[in-house]
């Protein structure tokens, strides 16, 4: 299965691809957390992306379609993977489009989680992330057992950066101009599969399983 999630900041992707990946065990493929890792090891890469990160902008198309092609030519994806946060303007759509043809690939479906604005800066507000493995949990409606460590590996769990009010505003903006197009892109081509994720996340992953299942078969 070869899937993209799409949803504005805090929708959920992550943490439902969490939970997706396993389902299917097809690798979860984040360009965030790619540039986090990446600026967490101080590459080049890192360097490049910090800045549009930190103010909540967008890292420039062309890099970010050169990481995601190399992440795809890796055997793991053979079998499928989930993008997580690519792509997020229709110019990268359009290089994963071409990317995949090119590859006798082509996309299973694009899941598309759907949340309003005004849940997404609370979402986003209490979000706490695992240093180490990526886990995602929140401060009231999904808390870590001991508080500050991770449930899964005892990382440490920190605050995203661009997890501050101003910025939240500017990501979402940002999603509205740029990303919120794709929605329509995979509309039409009979991608687009409409997921309410304003409901309890098990719930959201019950319904996004069912789906993928129907469309599978
Ligand atoms: P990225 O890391 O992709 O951030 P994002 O899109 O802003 O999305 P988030 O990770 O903030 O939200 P999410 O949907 O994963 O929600 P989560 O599951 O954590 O990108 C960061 C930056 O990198 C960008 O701003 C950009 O600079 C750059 N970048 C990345 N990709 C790029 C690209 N393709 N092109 C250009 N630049 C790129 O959940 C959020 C919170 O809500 C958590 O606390 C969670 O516990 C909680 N929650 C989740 N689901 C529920 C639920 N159903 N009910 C209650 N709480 C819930
Ligand atoms: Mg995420
Ligand atoms: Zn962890």
């Amino acid at each position: 299965m070869n899937l993209v999630l799409l949803g504005p900041p805090g929708a959920g992707k992550g943490t439902q691809a969490e939970r997706i990946s396993k389902e299917f065990q097809i690798p979860h493929i984040s360009t965030g957390d790619m540039f986090r890792e990446a600026i967490k090891n101080r590459t080049a890469l890192g360097a490049q992306a910090e800045k549009y990160m930190a103010a909540g902008e967008l890292v420039p198309d062309e890099i970010v379609i050169g990481i995601v092609a190399e992440r795809l030519t890796q055997p793991d994806t053979a079998g499928g993977f989930l993008l997580d946060g690519f792509p997020r303007t229709v110019p990268q759509a359009q290089a994963l489009d071409k990317f995949l043809e090119e590859n006798g690939r082509s996309l299973t479906a694009v899941v598309n989680i759907e949340v309003d604005p005004e849940i997404l800066v609370a979402r986003l507000s209490g979000r706490r992330v695992c240093a180490t493995c990526g886990a995602v949990y929140h401060v009231a409606t999904k808390p870590s057992k001991e508080p500050g460590i991770c449930d899964l590996c005892r990382g440490e769990l920190i605050h995203r950066t661009d997890d501050q009010e101003a910025t939240i505003k500017n990501r979402l903006a940002v999603y509205h101009a740029q990303t919120a197009p794709l929605v329509q892109y995979y509309r039409e081509s009979g991608l687009l599969l409409p997921v309410n994720g304003e409901r309890a996340i098990d719930e959201v992953y019950q319904e996004i399983v069912r789906e993928l299942r129907n469309r599978d078969r």
